[in-house]
């Protein structure tokens, strides 16, 4: 496992400076293993040492990978005017290093992965990889049966561009709600499915990213802490026999 300097960890798991950590670690605040640390420049590591901030630990680990719920009205991004989904986790899971592992539209809710794993995020997000993204669809007029079946083959965007072929199930009787599965992150994709196919995207919620779902019971804003077990159901798909 990596080693890191004392300054830099206390820099990135309390999202200060680095100059503001120094301060810390001159001042006392901070202890290694039951014992006062002065020096910034020792090297820490994470698998091994503890490290506590005024008597609180502070988080070593490498990786961390948390799995938000998602509500309206934030963005997918590190940095931006408006609030971002990192602005709305809680402090405990605040580090400097981490982003979304690819994007949800300001408007949809639901199941977004964060960690400062790049390695991993690659895998969920790689077109080679083919990792089914699963969404309920709740459209503002019923999808004509034309639109439905060209959705399930390959619908041809208004860019011209071609979506790969899509699971959709419905889900209610009226053709208004639907589950649709893709395996491809184009920009504003589901909803620029449904137009090619004649409807509005009224709402859009992610529940699934491969075989991992999004526990209903976790309100939307939530967030929780992934093990490296339980986020690897992310790279395996639930159900091969699609596409
Ligand atoms: N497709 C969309 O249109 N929007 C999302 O946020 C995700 C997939």
């Amino acid at each position: 496992m990596a080693l890191i300097r004392l300054d830099r960890l206390i820099s990135n798991r309390l999202c200060i400076t680095r100059s503001e950590a120094k301060e810390k670690i001159k001042k006392g605040q901070i202890m290694v293993n039951g014992e006062t640390q002065r020096s910034a420049d020792i090297k820490i590591d994470p698998a091994l040492d503890t490290v506590l901030c005024d008597n609180q630990p502070i988080q070593c680990k490498q990786y961390i990978y948390i799995l938000l719920n998602k509500p309206k009205g934030v963005v997918c991004a590190t940095r931006d005017d408006a609030q971002t989904v990192l602005d709305i986790l809680p402090e405990k899971l605040r580090r400097k290093d981490l982003f979304p592992v690819g994007r949800l539209d300001k408007d949809t809710t639901g199941l977004l992965l964060i960690t400062n794993d790049g390695q991993f995020a690659h895998q969920v997000i790689s077109p080679k990889k083919q990792i089914h993204k699963t969404y309920i669809a709740t459209l503002s007029s019923p999808l004509p049966d034309a639109g439905a079946a060209a959705i399930q083959s390959g619908i041809k965007l208004a860019d011209g561009t071609k979506a790969l072929p899509a699971f959709l199930k419905p889900l209610n009787a009226d053709q208004t709600q639907f589950e649709i599965r893709i395996t491809e992150g184009k920009y504003h994709q589901v909803r620029r499915m449904f137009a090619a196919a004649g409807s509005h995207v009224a709402d859009l919620k992610r529940i699934a990213i491969g075989a991992l779902r999004l526990d209903t019971s976790l309100p939307e804003g939530s967030a929780l802490e992934l093990s490296f077990d339980a986020v690897q159901a992310c790279l395996c798909n639930a159900d091969n026999s699609f596409p």
